[in-house]
């Protein structure tokens, strides 16, 4: 018996990294797993895995950036189980460049894949949720999107990536507002992981020998399997920083600073006036990257 049994999933980009390892997990944990990619093979490759392990799964190689596609993709897992539960946005790609440098493409293929496939795909969940808890029905729908820490802090080199992510963290909490009262939670996690996306940045990222590995994409899956569960009902609208054994629960804008000019708009000069009082100790200037521990 596992915590998803009798749940249907739907994980998009998961015929290898991260996604690959969340399906593995979910569908070990009793659900019935969709596995997505516009990369067949890949994806057939990770149902063999699942079915040999004893557990239940399909492929799928909608291109889910698209309203066509996912609604393709989201009627295909309806068709073959009559619901879905739980849908991981996960699908992804890197078109990194300096924003100076970047070309129409860069930026419009970024934008698309993570942006509007994740849109695109909490649309026809949603649709589908919707229509099921108007007709009566009890529903405990999920939806686990997957934000990115370059999107938090602003990462160099990646204003298309991380204008997508942010843009996924702030969905994140518009969508679980909106679909509360259907019974459906939706939060995002922003992983770390080794992976053909993380290799080209970062390197091979291989443990020393005999130590945890810090950076297998199977450390992300747990806080995954666990939001998709029922013991995570009272769970919505959050961003989760995963790396390794670390969770961090993350907060979003806040005020930091506030100044009044007592039912008078500002002029610029007495808002140069007033800037000490505005930023008080904190710097003027670039803000922290939040990277670490
Ligand atoms: N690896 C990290 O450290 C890291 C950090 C932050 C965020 N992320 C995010 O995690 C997610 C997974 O990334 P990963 O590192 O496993 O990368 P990956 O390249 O290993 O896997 C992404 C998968 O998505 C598939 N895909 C791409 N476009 C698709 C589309 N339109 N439709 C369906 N499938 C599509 C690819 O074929 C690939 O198999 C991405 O959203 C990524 O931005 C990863």
């Amino acid at each position: 018996m596992g915590g998803l049994d009798g749940r249907t999933a739907l994980v998009t980009g998961a015929g290898r990294g991260i996604g690959r390892a969340e399906a593995l997990l979910l569908a070990a944990e009793g659900a019935h797993v969709t596995v997505n990619d516009v990369d067949l093979g890949e994806a057939r490759a990770v149902v063999d895995e699942i079915t040999a392990a004893g557990g239940s799964g399909r492929a799928d190689d909608h291109d889910i950036s698209t309203w066509d596609g996912a609604g393709a993709a989201i009627a295909g897992v309806v068709d073959d189980g009559g619901n879905l539960d739980v849908l991981v946005n996960n699908a992804g790609i890197l078109r990194d460049a300096m924003s100076f440098s970047m070309t129409e493409d860069q930026w419009t293929d970024v934008i698309r894949v993570h942006l509007a496939g994740h849109a695109a795909c909490a649309h026809f969940a949603g649709a589908h949720w919707r229509e099921r808890a108007k007709a009566g029905e009890e529903v405990t729908g999920r939806i686990v999107n997957t934000a990115s820490e370059s999107g938090l802090y602003g990462l160099v080199g990646q204003v298309n990536y991380a204008a997508a992510k942010a843009g996924i963290a702030s969905m994140t909490v518009v969508l679980a507002r909106e679909l509360a009262k259907y019974g459906v939670t939706v939060n995002a996690i922003a992983p770390r992981a080794r992976t053909r996306m993380t290799e080209t940045v970062l390197g091979a990222l291989l443990p020393e020998e005999g130590a945890f590995d810090e950076w297998d994409p199977a450390n992300i899956a747990p806080v995954v399997a666990w939001l998709a569960s029922d013991a995570a009902a009272d769970v919505t609208g959050q961003v989760f920083v995963v790396n390794g054994d670390k969770v961090h629960r993350m907060s979003g804008w806040h005020r930091t600073g506030r100044i009044d000019n007592g039912g008078r708009a500002f002029t610029p000069d007495e808002l140069a006036a007033r800037a000490d009082e505005l930023f008080g100790d904190e710097s003027r200037g670039l803000p922290p990257m939040g990277f670490g521990e």
